[in-house]
Order: C-alpha cells, then structure tokens, then sequence
C-alpha cells in the first residue's frame, strides 16, 4: 500500500558515503588548479601573453572536465544511421539502483544543444506501464527524425530534429522499471513492480545519476511524462521532494514538473470518455442525453442494466477509432494487413486527415480496432499493451523504425547497452513486467507538491480519447485553487494552438489543439514553444 502521509523517512540513503569521496576529490583538484592559476596569473602580468593565460586556462578546463564530468565511457561517439557529427554530447549506460539483486536501469543523457551549463535538466518518462522512454526519443522530442529503410528490416536514416527538446534542455531518458526497454533485473522477482517501488528505484537512480554528473546538479531539475507516467511523475516528484526536505545527498536543484496526457484519478479519468466522445461530435445528442441519465453521471462503474446497456452503445459508436487521436487512421500489423484493404477505397484526403507535422511520417496509422477503453487506470494490477491486445504490438501503432534501429546488433552497441543474453531485444512496450497500481489518485501528490512550491504544468493534446482532456480538466479544476490566469487560447507561430488555464501555486492546464496522446508527435513546434516557456518560468 502507498500512503502519502505515512512514509518512511528514516530509512538509511545508501548512496550517501559513496558521493562525498568523488565530491572532496573533486574540491581538492579545483583548488590546486585554482592556485596554478592565479600563480601563473601574477607571473604573467609582468611578463607574458595571452598564450599563457591560455594555455592554463586549456589545462584548466581539461582537469575540469576530467574531475567534473560524466564517464567518458559512457560518452555516446557515433549513431548508426546518423551521417555527422552529434549536435552535443550524447551519454547512455546503466545505473545499479540495487546492487544485490543486479537490478539496473538504462539511461540515454541528450546534453542540451544551447546552454548545457544553464539550460533545466529534465527527466522525461514514457508510460505504458511497460513502455520505453526511447518512444519519446524516437517518435517525439528527441534529436532526431527517423527515416524508415527502404529495405525491409534495414537501418532507419536519422536527420537532426528542428523541435527537439534537447535545444532547450539537458534531457535524460529513462528506461523504468527494471524490465522495460533496456533495463533489467539479474533476479526476475523484480519483474513483479507497482507504482511505489517504481518510484523508489527512480528516486535512488537520480541520486547515483547526479553523482556520476555533478556538473549537472546546479541546474533546475523537472519531471517530465506522459500516459502512465501520470502516475511515475508525481509519485516520483513526491519522493524527490521528501529527499529534499530529508536533506538526502546529492541535493537535488527539483523546480517542478509536466504531465502529458496523464493517468490520474480512476474516478475522473474514467468518467472523462462519455463528455468527451459528446462532445467531439463521436455520439448522438439523444445517446447523451439518455446514457447521462441512466448512469446519472457515472460512467465508470455503471450501476444499472440501463446505464451498461448505453454505454455499450458508446462503446460501439466509438470502436474502430484511433484512440490516440481520433482524426488519425488506426494502423495494422501485417497479421491484420487484409482487414485493412477494404478501406481503401477512402478519399486520400480522409486518411491524410489525422497525419503527423513530423516531417517523416515515422508511425502509419490506418483504420481499425482501438484499444480496450478505460482499461488502464484502475487501483491494482494494470495490464500491459501486449497483454491487452493479445500480441507484441501496441495496438493502432507501428513502432517498426524504433525496433529496426534498437534492435540493430551496431545501434545497441553504440548505444551501450547489455549483451543479448541479459536483454535479448527491445520492445516499446514489454509484456515482461507485471504492474500493480498501488499508489491511487495522484490529486493528493499534486495537492502536496503544489502546495510546497513545485510548478506543474498538465498539458493535454485534445484529441485524445486514451486520456481524454476532459479528465485533466475536471481534476485540475477540482483541486479547488483560484483562477489566475482565465480560460484563455494561447499562440504559437501566430496561430491558435490550444488553450490555458493557470491556476494559483502555478498549477497550469493547458490544451494542445489537433493534438493525440503524444503531444510532441503531432505538434513538435507548439510543443518546443510551451515546454521552453514552462521550463523558463516565462507565460504561454
Ligand atoms: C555523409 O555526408 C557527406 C557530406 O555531406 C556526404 O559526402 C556522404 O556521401 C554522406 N555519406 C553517406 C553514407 O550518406
Ligand atoms: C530474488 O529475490 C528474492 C526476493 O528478495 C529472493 O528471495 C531470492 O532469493 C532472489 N533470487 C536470487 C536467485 O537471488
Ligand atoms: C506533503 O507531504 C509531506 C510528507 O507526507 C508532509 O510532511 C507535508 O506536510 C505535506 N505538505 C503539504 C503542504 O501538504
Ligand atoms: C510561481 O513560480 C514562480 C517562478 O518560479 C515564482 O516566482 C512564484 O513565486 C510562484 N508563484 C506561486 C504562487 O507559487
């Protein structure tokens, strides 16, 4: 059981001592070359050049970087696919957040392009439960576009992405838990997880992280996620604050967080689809106006044959649509590649409807069957994406550049990852882990958080019906702070591009017009614009 009000401080922080060796090693060499420096300084002013203020300053900066810095070894130094030198430093590799059962939790560290020194570092989390973060480096604000091979199974071709956040931040993208993606355990008991454990882990993952870049502990931090991450981020950023206030070392610089399209309340979430579907034109007035009475407003555990009986008619008027955006088409995997020929007499114009402004169309998305509804935020086990559709695919999604690329033999060992026999591929979503949503309504971790100064922003792309904004809306209403900044539209690029809503202790709602569940895919220049305004403290 997760209790925000019952949780234990007092349990010893292993990372501690480990810290404070690297740290006074660190402060020992700064000062000798501090003191090199201002010697050679006083020498020179009589005598020399700016050669030899130079040169120390070159030795200098080197010791700086050797003392200071990340791992060389884990320094990413070329990406099959990509023809050119790295925009900034890449870093991948493996933190051990429990050393006696061998459980270690992969990262890849994109160095912002700006201002490394300054610019925020942000923890960015992929949901699921059971999905790699790599979604987000691949498909929505990483480095890069991926082109898909024209060769069946070939290697993608990678073009540097104009709205990567990387431009405004240091992000850091986190396998989690142990078994998705890259990460793993050595005992599999650790494939058996919920939302507090999940949090732990990453909490003790910061910790060793920052140690091993303590140059990056001077910068605001936030918490960055979408989906389930609804769930990871604030129980997270909840343990984050706790350290804080519990003096745990390293001291984190932790600003505040964002959540996208996030897994919230059960009851909230799950009363969002029936408005939500209503609203977007999706179901009849009368089916409305009928379901609304039956259920009398609870849509999500209907009490009666009447209520069931039209909200099966709902489920019915709104199955076969993309339930990550309901404008997109609904891809299928080749198993289902016959369903999909008899759609093809649409107009093109239809099926371009719903088409990323990514500049490479990097997921084809056509007609079909959805997603299960409202499956995945009720309290206990949650099933994963494979284990609800019964395959390895992710439903309406094709993920064959990101498996191509991760799954090549010269990208994982670029990329650092562990031998085969320890992670035999990677997967977006894995069906490896069972989940236990232990940790309830996230409203009360908002509430602490919020009410301690931490910014939040909760950002929904509107067109999603897997988390639909109807419910992000009616939970950040009902935390029940004043209005400061009105229901208002916001701009990008002159245009309307969504709407805002900021309430008092700088808890922000904000929708993302035309976009689905992954903001960033579908709408990379909004999502660049409001990111970097959230992240500088500055308005939307
Ligand atoms: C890589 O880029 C260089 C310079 O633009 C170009 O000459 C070369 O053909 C490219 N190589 C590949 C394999 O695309
Ligand atoms: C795995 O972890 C469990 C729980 O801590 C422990 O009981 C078990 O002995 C471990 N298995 C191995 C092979 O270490
Ligand atoms: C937040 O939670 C912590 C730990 O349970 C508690 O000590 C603190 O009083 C809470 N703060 C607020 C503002 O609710
Ligand atoms: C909101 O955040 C800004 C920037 O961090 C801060 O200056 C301000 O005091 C915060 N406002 C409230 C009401 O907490």
């Amino acid at each position: 059981m997760y209790s925000i009000l019952g949780v234990d401080t007092s349990e010893k922080d292993p990372l501690r001592d480990w810290s404070s060796d690297a740290h006074a090693l660190h402060y020992v060499l700064v000062i000798e070359i501090l003191s090199i420096l201002i010697l050679g300084f006083n020498r020179m002013a009589k005598t020399f050049s700016r050669l030899c203020l130079f040169s120390l300053l070159l030795i200098y900066f080197n010791f700086l970087v050797i003392t200071q810095s990340a791992p060389e070894s884990a320094l990413v130094t070329q990406l099959p696919g990509f023809n050119g030198s790295l925009p900034s430093k890449h870093y991948a590799g493996y933190v051990t957040v429990d050393e006696k059962h061998g459980r270690n939790l992969y990262y890849y560290f994109v160095v912002s392009e700006g201002k490394p020194s300054e610019d925020p570092v942000v923890l960015w989390l992929n949901g699921g439960p059971g999905c790699s973060s790599f979604d987000g480096f691949v498909y929505e604000h990483g480095p890069f576009n991926f082109e898909a091979s024209k060769t069946k199974g070939g290697l993608p071709t990678l073009h540097l992405n104009p709205h990567s956040w990387s431009k405004v931040s240091n992000i850091l993208y986190l396998d989690s838990p142990a078994g998705v993606g890259f990460s793993y355990s050595k005992n599999d008991t650790d494939y058996l997880t919920g939302d507090t454990k999940t949090a732990s882990d990453t909490h003790a993952f910061l910790l060793k992280w920052f140690d091993l870049y303590p140059e990056f502990l001077p910068n605001p931090f936030f918490i960055a996620g979408e989906s389930y991450a609804g769930v990871y981020v604030p129980t997270l950023a909840y343990e984050v604050a706790k350290g804080i206030d519990a003096g745990a070392k390293p001291n984190l610089n932790f600003k505040g967080y964002l959540v996208g399209n996030g897994v919230t309340d059960e009851q909230i979430d799950g009363n969002a689809l029936v408005p939500f579907a209503h609203g977007m034109g999706l179901i009849s007035d009368d089916l409305f106006e009928e379901v609304n009475g039956d259920c009398k407003g609870n849509f999500y555990k209907p009490l009666s044959d009447d209520c069931s009986s039209n909200l099966a008619k709902v489920d019915k008027a709104i199955d076969g649509l993309n339930i990550y955006d309901i404008l997109e088409p609904c891809y299928h995997g080749t198993e289902a590649e016959k369903i999909t020929t008899s759609y093809i007499r649409l107009p093109s114009s239809f099926r371009k409807l719903g088409e990323t402004e990514r500049p490479l169309a990097v997921r084809k998305r056509m007609f079909g069957r959805a997603w299960p509804l409202r499956a995945p935020v009720r309290d206990g086990i949650v099933p994963t994406w494979p284990q609800l559709s019964n395959s390895n695919n992710v439903p309406c999604t094709d993920d064959e550049v990101a498996n191509s690329w991760l799954n090549n033999a010269a990208v994982r060992k670029a990329i650092h990852t562990v031998e085969e026999s320890l992670v035999s591929s990677w997967d977006l979503c894995t069906d490896r882990i069972t989940f236990d949503h232990d940790a309830g309504s996230m409203i009360k971790f908002h509430k602490n958080l919020t009410a301690k100064g931490y910014r939040a922003l909760i950002y929904s792309g509107d067109h999603d019906m897997c988390v639909p904004f109807t419910g992000s809306e009616a939970w950040t209403r009902s935390v029940g702070y004043k209005i400061v900044d009105e229901w208002r539209p916001w701009t990008s690029n002159g245009q309307v591009a969504g709407y805002i809503q900021g309430y008092d202790k700088n808890l922000t709602f904000l929708t993302i017009k035309g976009a689905g569940h992954t903001v960033p895919e579908y709408k990379p220049q909004e999502a660049l614009y409001f990111y970097k305004q959230f992240l500088s403290g500055l308005p939307i």
